[in-house]
């Protein structure tokens, strides 16, 4: 019989993880506050599949059948018979931990609880229910059809059967994983890309080097598809001010702590190709 997800929120990360699930076998119950939420993620969902299928990258029956697969609702009991349970609403700690403690009473009671959260600790959230040992971080990459990584944050709790199902999961819809061992802020992926972004913005600042050399080090040089200030203008100037802050009161390592010219960046609103300007004109 065909395994269970239960999908919370229907946007970016979780209609992504949602098609990707559909695509490999589950029966997902994608789950939003509003039915305008699921019609834009089942809509995003439905043109994905359409564009894999027009590459020839999927047949167009096995399109239906993964779209089929997908159902879409408003209420939260649907959680009842999932097996896994991933959660990928707004980054807000209090959204998540309320939806959490309601994950606790509506869930089965062996289902993994997942959070799909970006930066915000596992502990915490699990924190919010009365099994912090089946709660776990599953963190999949934007667009999640191309991404091949998951990272699997253990929280402070987190039992090893958690982590081994999660891997599973994970492993089970074509992801790779990784596994981070200790709940610390920003995980590996946002401390490593915050560490390299804060130094190649100091370069930048102090005149060592333009932005476009400091790109041009780490494309030709360590073979990286993007440098760090064109993907710190990918991303927002104003998100990796906000994850290396974080990281950096957490941790209290100076390597993490931002230069000035990234908040003034971003009081100037230069946040990158969201506003037309950034480390370089777009
Ligand atoms: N966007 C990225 O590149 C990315 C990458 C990795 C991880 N993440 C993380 O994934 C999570 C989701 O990010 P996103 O970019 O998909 O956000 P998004 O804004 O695209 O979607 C969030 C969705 O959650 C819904 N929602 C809000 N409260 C809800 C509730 N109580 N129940 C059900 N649905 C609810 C919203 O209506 C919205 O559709 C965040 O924690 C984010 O940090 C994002």
């Amino acid at each position: 019989m065909a395994k269970k997800l239960a999908v919370i929120g229907a946007g970016l990360m979780g209609s992504g993880i949602a098609q990707v699930s559909a695509q490999a076998g589950w029966d997902v119950v994608l789950r939003d506050v509003t039915d305008g939420a699921l019609a834009r993620g089942r809509g995003g969902i439905e043109a994905s599949y359409a564009k894999f299928v027009a590459k020839g990258k999927l047949d167009a029956d096995a399109a239906e059948q993964a779209l089929a697969r997908i159902t879409t609702t408003t209420d939260l009991d649907a959680v009842g018979d999932a097996d896994v349970v991933v959660e990928a609403v707004f980054e807000k700690i209090e959204v998540k931990r309320e939806i959490f403690q309601a994950l606790d009473k509506l869930a089965k009671d062996d289902a993994v609880l997942a959070s799909n959260t970006s930066a915000i600790p596992i502990t915490k959230i699990a924190a919010a229910t009365s099994c912090p040992e089946r709660v776990v971080g599953t963190h999949f990459f934007s667009p999640v059809p191309m991404m091949q990584l998951c990272e699997l944050v253990r929280g402070y709790k987190t039992s090893d059967e958690t982590l081994a199902a999660a891997r599973e999961f994970a492993e089970s819809v074509g992801k790779t994983c990784i596994v981070v061992n200790r709940d610390v802020a920003g995980f590996v992926t946002t401390r490593l890309i915050s560490a390299l972004v804060v130094e190649a913005a100091k370069l930048y600042e102090s005149g060592v080097a333009s932005a476009e050399d400091i790109d041009l080090a780490c494309k030709l040089g360590f073979g990286h598809a993007m440098g760090p200030l064109a993907t710190a203008d990918l991303t927002g100037v104003d998100i990796l001010l906000h994850a290396t802050d974080n990281i950096y009161a957490e941790s209290q390592d100076e390597k993490f702590a931002p230069p000035e010219i990234m908040r003034r960046m971003v009081d100037a609103g230069d946040i990158g190709r969201k506003s037309g300007h950034g480390f370089y004109a777009h």
